[in-house]
């Protein structure tokens, strides 16, 4: 994680930087710096906590510089202290490094470099590429070789050749005070180009109110940006051809438009965002008498699917209960075994190969580390296989552009758009949109469900956006009062089953994420095999309970729980009779077929996740450790 911004051209350099760290808060926030150089010096900013920390120091400094790195932390080596703060400088304080990475060999290098009498003023792994950096660069003036136009962009490259790791790194150099030199290996980075003036950033929101031309540099590359240029080389020196694209992104996408906070903007878009999925992967004018055609359009050719006999899904957080929610549809509607993988358990316990296994990969940001690294092992030990046993890769994203992006053939565009709230809402909502699509062409192409039922399901996938707002505009208030009630209760469990067993876990981890309320979701039925020792009085029980084939015995469970005295809310489409017996307090959700009712359910329960959140007065929308993209293993 972390997020890094750098700015060389004509205009004063400082407040780009803030302005672009400020988009890449959600990346992290236990510190952040600013390095600029001016009058010969790197001027190096750093202020622990959050970025208007950062701001305030800098209020005084009125810095006429024009090029500048930022960075916004969250530790991973070294407490969130301003020693440990970016950006580093060597020891003689001439250069100066952002960093978004883990430097895994650093140890070995930071003996090496101490020994040479090189000094160390942090506790990070990263403080040992100034210094690196600073090793070469005598050496290459010294010694060196290359022209003396490129003896900074030389120092760095044989630098970043010593690292083992995955990073991004943006360095400049008071000696070199025209040059900002950007590095990517395994973590992202963009150049943008202005008139006159490029920038760097770890993600497009930072720089998309300058310019929309970009140019995301890929694994093994680095890049000099003067006032002049940028150009492109390799990690072994030569140079690389490389063209900018336009972002279609909108600068409004990432204001808060009116709203308190970004996620109560981001939950009451998931209409809209449903609606776009339903445009985007469905045919409108397809019914059982027209069905020479699958009725789902995501682009992804009958090949792609011949003979798949398996799916592994790997994921993380959020998106790792959307793939629950995606194995429950794909073993249901398209008959394919499924397994859902922790990315990170996969990535080092994989599965034993089997013949004709697509692989998912499910992942908002397209850059969680455990995610793409789960998937490079996969493609790797494919490799050179038969046939039968090669990869077969699909990314679900909702950041086409990012590293998922280039690492997989096929993907599906989860149509969110940005989200910028560290707790995933409307993208969680879009991959449940995604598996939808996939499941029911599958299911199409495998002709595991008749068209009857598969036209059924689409017309209620249509009702979806009406019902949500519904189910909106009636639980605002309700969510309110309760978040009013639990505000400080200590303690809570979420039940579910079948398809809203996933939807439980959603619902515990927005509000353990947000609020800093334990909270754990169960398997309604599993709860008297343990889980049910923690209730009392004083642990209310959310119990999500549709109609179907479950809501019997998610009832009884229920019930299990009252008569332990656990304070009762429902989640459930169910206004009177005995669900109002029953539960003490009612979410009532629009009444839609239990197949589609996670794509409801969900939404009660992150309300009532941010009005607990905002009533404690806590920051919703970057909650203490955690980050939004988490782009280290
Ligand atoms: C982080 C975030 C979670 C998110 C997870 C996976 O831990 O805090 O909210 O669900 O990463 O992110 P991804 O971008 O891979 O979906």
């Amino acid at each position: 994680m972390c997020g890094i911004v750098g700015y060389v051209g004509t205009q004063t350099a400082t407040e780009i930087l803030l302005s672009g760290l400020e988009k890449l808060e959600y990346r992290g926030y236990d510190s952040a710096g600013v390095a600029t150089i001016w009058e010969d010096e790197v001027n190096c900013v750093r202020a622990k906590g959050k970025l208007s920390n950062l701001r305030s120091k800098l209020e005084h400094l009125q810095s006429p510089a024009q090029i500048g790195i930022g960075h916004t932390r969250w530790a991973t080596h070294g407490k969130p202290e301003e020693y440990n703060a970016h950006p580093h400088m060597d020891t003689a304080m001439r250069i100066a490094v952002a960093v978004n990475g883990i430097i895994e060999n650093y140890s070995k290098l930071r003996e090496e470099l101490k020994q040479q009498g090189y000094q160390f003023r942090s506790d990070t792994d990263v403080e040992v590429i100034p210094h690196l950096i600073a090793q070469f660069l005598k050496e290459e003036i010294a010694f060196g070789q290359s022209n003396s136009d490129s003896v900074f962009l030389e120092a760095v490259r044989k630098a970043v050749n010593e690292l083992q790791g995955a990073f991004a790194i943006a360095i400049i150099s008071a000696d070199y005070p025209d040059e900002l030199i950007v590095v990517r290996q395994q973590a992202p980075i963009v150049i943008g180009f202005g008139q006159g003036e490029f920038f760097c950033a770890s993600d497009t929101p930072a720089i998309i109110s300058h310019t929309k031309a970009v140019l995301p540099l890929e694994n093994g590359e680095l890049a000099r940006l003067t006032p002049l240029g940028v150009e492109v080389y390799n990690f072994a020196g030569q140079r690389l051809k490389k063209h900018p694209r336009l972002l279609s992104l909108n600068p409004m996408m990432v204001e808060k438009q009116g709203f308190k906070h970004f996620m109560l903007k981001e939950i009451y878009e998931q209409p809209g965002v449903v609606r776009a999925c339903l445009e985007a992967y469905f045919n409108t004018d397809w019914h059982p008498g027209n069905s020479s055609r699958s009725p789902i359009n995501i682009g992804l050719a009958s090949e792609f699917y011949a003979d798949i006999e398996q799916i592994h899904i790997v994921a993380c957080g959020t998106s790792w209960h959307a793939a629950l929610i995606g194995k429950y549809l794909l073993e249901q509607l398209a008959q394919i075994p499924t397994q859902v993988h922790y990315a990170s358990e996969f990535r080092y316990a994989p599965s034993p190969l089997t013949p004709n296994t697509l692989t998912i990969g499910v992942t908002q940001s397209g850059e969680t580390a455990d995610t793409l690294a789960a998937l490079a092992m996969e493609q790797e030990r494919r490799q050179g296989r038969e046939p039968k046993y090669q990869a077969r890769l699909l990314g679900i994203t909702n950041r086409p552009e990012s590293s998922l992006g280039y690492m997989v053939s096929h993907m599906i565009n989860t149509l969110a758009g940005i989200e910028i709230g560290v707790a995933a809402t409307k993208t969680f909502i879009a991959q449940l949109m995604a598996f939808y699509a996939l499941a029911l062409d599958l299911a199409y192409s495998r002709q595991t469900l008749p068209l009857e039922n598969l036209e059924d399901i689409l017309k209620g996938l249509r009702q979806i956006p009406k019902e949500m707002e519904a189910t909106l505009e009636s639980q605002e208030k309700l969510t309110e009062q309760l978040a009013h009630e639990f505000a400080e209760t200590q303690d809570f469990i979420f039940l579910g089953r079948g398809i809203n067993f996933p939807i439980a876990l959603e619902g515990a981890l927005k509000l353990k994420e947000i609020s800093y309320i334990h909270a754990e979701g169960y398997p309604a039925g599993e709860m008297k095999h343990g889980p049910i020792a923690l209730l009392d009085a004083k642990v209310p029980v959310v119990a999500i309970a549709v109609p179907g084939s479950v809501y019997e015995k998610v009832i009884s469970n229920a019930q299990e729980a009252k008569a332990r005295d656990s304070r009762l809310i429902g989640v459930t489409p169910v206004k009177d009779g005995e669900a109002a017996e029953i539960f003490n307090d009612l979410v009532p959700v629009s009444f839609v077929d239990e197949l589609l009712s996670p794509i409801l359910t969900v939404v009660p329960l992150q309300l009532l996740a941010y009005h607990i959140a905002a009533r404690r007065g806590l920051d919703v929308d970057q909650p203490r450790n955690l980050a939004k993209s988490v782009t280290v293993e």
